[in-house]
């Protein structure tokens, strides 16, 4: 028999495992007053290309300092961190905002949006770093808000959007610099059950169609369960590296959850 192995159609381009993250004995003190505080005490991990991951841990654990360290907005005491294989320890602060802005959208629990200010101005945000014409940064600040379900919003200020959508706009913002990777720090902390579930439906397409690196932190197992990982962390230390073999499908969720009110808008 020929046992010669016979390429696989459809099957994965080479190396789709790479690792996008990798930090080695990670270590973060603060000094307050003349006592340091130990807040991560030593955290090694990798996360590969593609990856879906929660970030689990009680209140204090360093859930955010790992965050911050991960998005380039701080730096370790002590350990090395590797984004993308580029070793950021070393970088200074202009390279370490050039790589956070082309390699990472935020997105935070408290939506974080400008007042006053449409959703398509403050989706444009990111890109005023850039040397893009306007008519483009508009024209990729309408793509991203349609690829949240926010088109006809766009004029739209925080203020006459639910907590959902606004959130959504965050998304959008977080999308519109095209990162591979999106660093979501208790996104659906302000939001209740059916949104929470409808904003991870969107990250969920965001890894599978468009192969984004999702990192969530979240205190809520049910949010977990859509990624395919948790790190559990406590006391500034990883506990527990949990595969999720079979994580849940929000999309199917939110078909099987009773028809539902729509979400309330103030109206304009
Ligand atoms: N800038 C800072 N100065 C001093 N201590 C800090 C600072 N930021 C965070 N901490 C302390 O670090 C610990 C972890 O905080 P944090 O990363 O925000 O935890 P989590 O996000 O898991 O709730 C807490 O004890 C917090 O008080
Ligand atoms: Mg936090």
């Amino acid at each position: 028999m020929d046992a010669t192995p016979v390429a696989v159609a459809g099957a994965p381009p080479a190396q789709p495992n790479a690792a996008v993250i990798e930090v080695v004995d990670l270590v973060k003190d603060y000094r307050v007053g003349q006592v340091p505080v130990h807040v991560l005490q030593g955290i090694t991990f990798q996360i590969r290309r593609g990856d879906f991951v929660s970030i689990m841990g009680p209140s204090g654990s360093g859930k955010s300092t790992l965050m911050n360290i991960l998005g380039c907005l701080d730096k370790p005491t002590s350990g090395s961190y590797k984004l993308d294989g580029i070793d950021v320890g070393g970088l200074d602060r202009d390279r370490l905002a050039e790589i956070r802005n082309r390699k990472i959208g935020f997105v935070f629990q408290q939506f974080n949006l400008l007042a006053r200010t449409s959703a398509t101005e403050n989706v444009e945000l990111p890109l005023m770093y850039t040397d893009l014409p306007a008519a483009e940064r508009r024209e990729r600040a309408m793509k991203s808000l349609e690829a949240v379900g926010l088109s006809g919003r766009e004029e739209h200020q925080p203020s006459q959007l639910s907590g959902g959508q606004q959130q959504r706009v965050a998304i959008a913002r977080s999308l519109v610099n095209k990162p591979k990777i999106i660093l979501a720090d208790e996104p659906t902390g302000a939001l209740d059950s059916r949104t929470s579930i409808e904003i991870m439906a969107i990250f969920q397409r965001l890894n599978r169609e468009e192969g984004m690196t999702m990192i969530v932190v979240t205190h809520d197992a049910d949010v977990a369960n859509y990624s395919r990982r948790v790190l559990h962390f406590k006391d500034g230390r990883l506990e527990r590296d949990e595969a999720i073999p079979q994580p849940r499908d929000a999309k199917k969720d939110l078909e099987a959850l009773p028809a539902l009110v729509p979400e309330k808008t103030v109206a304009v």
